[in-house]
């Protein structure tokens, strides 16, 4: 464990924060998510703009300082002492990668996610690490894939694919929006498999609402009855909590630019070992075929970006000392401020599900009247706040993240108040 010095040194604390990252339990027990000078001195962390306010973690994330000072440092020295470079040992050297198989990033995966390093595959986004598995394992004609009416492009394009080209059925259940409860989406799901279906692919947590699913009880009972499950992370990475063994899904794909503060191109592929020594490799390279690192197999990918991915090593470090349970509170402690106060207006209408559960850092909503796109300008224009439109009828989705404070979400509230009188 750090010490309390290396701690606050490698955030960048200042000494005010130091009773927060004490080494001594109770002084961190008391650490609450509406701490001010403790959530002060991680907002001094981020270079984002002090005049503007982001509230769209949902599609990027803000990288903080230390993620840009590590990219930036190691992209210099790439352009300055490439010629170090000895061709001696990939694993070792850290100049291209695609080759290395990121063993210290893989790890640390792992042991936030709770799942065997040999499990974890380094991929660029959500995209890529949902390709990998839709075109990695085989399905017959007639095998149906289950999802929601409700996914990214990202997530389910990949088995529209499958189904085109191989003659799978690709098959959408209706949940609503907003999903009334955990228990009615559990219904509705299970409902809907059939003895057909070989798949189920859902989001952990939808992207148009911030509906976190009930995974664990859906992937149990499809477990049940021989189906594989694979689950969309791209809005929970960095966001909630995840315990892969805990949820027992049988592959997890997730991205780092979102809520991790990671650089953009930058994911993760999790598929349980029982299968991933069976899954095709898509992209292939020399080690397509060796089974002596499965993770590995798939993280080799041709020549890549390395300075990307030791920011995203820095942001990994930089999550876990504050600690994932510590974000997950302040994040959901922001959203709540706002779907309360948000609540408290009859002429807005809250599309993200009414069980608080449910619910962490995305809200989506709407005012009377107004479509997404007329009431993500006013925020433009009054304020400099940026939450993204959701179309005409769903209005905007509000992202809140660790740098975000209450004195935004109160005055984007008293916005929403002004334009809906
Ligand atoms: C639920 C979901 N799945 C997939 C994606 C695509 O992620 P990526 O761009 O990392 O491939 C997104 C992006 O917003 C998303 O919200």
């Amino acid at each position: 464990m750090l010490d309390r010095r290396t701690l606050l040194k490698s955030l960048g604390l200042s000494a005010v924060a130091l009773p927060f990252f004490s080494d001594d339990a109770h002084a961190n027990e008391l650490l609450q998510p509406d701490d001010p000078t403790f959530w002060a001195s991680v907002r001094d962390q981020f270079m984002l703009s002090k005049d503007k306010v982001f509230f769209n973690c949902g599609t990027v994330g803000v990288m903080p300082k230390v993620v840009v000072d590590k990219m930036t440092e190691h992209t210099r020295y790439l352009a300055t002492d490439v010629a170090d470079w000895a061709y001696k040992d990939d694993n070792k050297e850290q100049f291209i990668s695609g080759y290395n198989n990121l063993m210290s990033i893989r790890t640390k995966v792992a042991r936030l996610f709770h799942c065997d390093v040999g499990e974890v595959a380094m991929t660029d986004n959500v995209t890529h690490g949902m390709s990998y598995i839709a075109n990695g394992i085989t399905l017959q004609p007639g095998d149906e894939i289950l999802t929601t009416d409700q996914e990214h492009g990202g997530g389910q394009s990949s088995w529209k694919l499958k189904e085109k080209r191989y003659g799978a059925v690709f098959k959408t259940v209706a949940v609503g929006k907003p999903i009334s409860g955990a228990s009615d989406v559990y219904d509705t799901i299970v409902k809907a498999i059939t003895p057909n279906t070989k798949v189920l692919m859902l989001s952990h947590m939808i992207s148009g609402s911030g509906a976190i699913l009930p995974v664990k009880e859906i992937c149990a009972e499809a477990r049940k009855r021989g189906i594989f499950t694979v689950l969309d992370g791209a809005q929970t990475v960095g966001q909630i909590k995840i315990d892969l063994r805990d949820i027992d899904c049988d592959a997890y794909v997730g991205c780092f630019h979102k809520w991790m503060g990671a650089p953009c191109g930058t994911g993760f592929m999790f598929v349980k070992a029982e299968h991933l020594k069976t899954l095709w490799a898509t992209v292939a390279s020399y080690r397509w075929d060796d089974h002596t690192d499965e993770g590995f197999r798939f993280t080799q990918r041709g020549t890549g970006n390395f300075s990307v991915l030791l920011g995203l090593e820095a942001a990994l470090d930089f999550h876990s000392q504050i600690g994932p349970e510590r974000v997950y509170e302040r994040i959901k402690f922001l959203g709540q401020r706002l779907r309360e106060g948000l609540t408290n207006n009859k002429k807005v209408k809250i599309f993200s599900p009414k069980e608080e559960a449910m619910c962490a850092g995305i809200t989506l909503y709407n005012i009377e009247g107004m479509t997404g796109a007329q009431l993500q300008d006013a925020y433009w224009a009054k304020a400099n706040m940026r939450p993204r439109s959701q179309g005409d009828v769903f209005g905007v989705r509000h992202s809140t993240h660790i740098f975000n404070t209450e004195n935004e979400i109160d005055r984007a509230l008293a916005i929403v108040n002004e334009l809906a009188r």
